[in-house]
């Protein structure tokens, strides 16, 4: 097991340089596991207090694309009083068949969530999708993960605990599309989204090829301006 661990880890280091990702030395790193969810919420990691960035993370007017002040309220609050939502491009996209981008919520042992946020991440994975790399920013924190777990963004992947969002956003079905933990199953099932949201429930079943929970070996990477264009926030 150890001797296979030094071969992953060179193996995804090796494809680090390879895409010109910088390894961040001192970086957390582990294995993890991932879940996968849309629930339409404010990030986390949107809000000023949580990240020690100059900017958080984007988060959006209903529309889904405009950008609103960092301290408007979630439209997933209760008293349904908040208007700020998940922005539609952060939603993960393939850059050829080997990588892709994409954005997650996260948990990990040791440590304040908060201190992760815009954090990036490699994900390669275990058992499934051999070669692939998933590079994601931390824009979410999850109180109700796991420790070391990635709670991947992909449209149609299910709500979760959060009900509300999507609802509200989308009018769509009360406990989201499909079920309400793992969403749709099937990839026809994309046209119930919004089409702006399509895309990346698209991902799911071509480049993600529909893996379902995989585990994954992750690193810290500096993180690539490709995410950080999207979410504005740098740390
Ligand atoms: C995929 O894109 C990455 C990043 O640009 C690049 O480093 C890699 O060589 C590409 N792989 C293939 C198979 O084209
Ligand atoms: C992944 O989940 C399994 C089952 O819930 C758990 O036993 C394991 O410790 C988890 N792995 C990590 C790295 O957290």
């Amino acid at each position: 097991m150890k001797v296979l661990c030094v071969i992953l880890a060179v193996a995804a280091f090796a494809r680090a340089t390879d895409i010109h990702l910088q390894k961040v030395v001192g970086g957390i790193s582990g294995e993890a596991n991932t879940t996968r969810y849309w629930d339409c919420c404010k990030p986390s990691c949107s809000w000023a207090e949580n990240v020690n960035a100059q900017s958080p993370v984007a988060s959006c007017a209903v529309d889904g694309v405009t950008v609103l002040d960092p301290s408007s309220g979630s439209g997933c609050a209760e008293d349904g009083s908040g208007i700020s939502y998940v922005c539609t491009n952060q939603q993960p996209w393939a850059v050829n068949d080997t990588v892709a981008f994409g954005f997650a919520a996260a948990s990990f042992s040791g440590g304040a969530d908060n201190s992760q946020c815009c954090v990036c991440l490699q994900l390669s994975f275990l058992n499934v999708l051999p070669n692939k790399k998933l590079i994601v920013q931390v824009t979410n924190t999850g109180g109700d993960l796991e420790s070391n777990h990635f709670d991947i963004q992909l449209p149609g992947g299910g709500v979760g605990y959060f009900t509300h969002g999507c609802v509200s956003q989308w009018n769509c079905p009360a406990n989201g599309w499909g079920a309400q933990y793992g969403g749709i199953t099937s990839e026809s099932e994309c046209n119930e989204l919004p089409e702006v949201l399509q895309p990346g429930c698209h991902f799911r079943f071509n480049w993600f090829e529909n893996a379902d929970n995989p585990k994954v070996t992750f690193e810290q990477v500096v993180c690539p301006s490709e995410l950080t264009s999207i979410t504005g926030c740098v740390v």
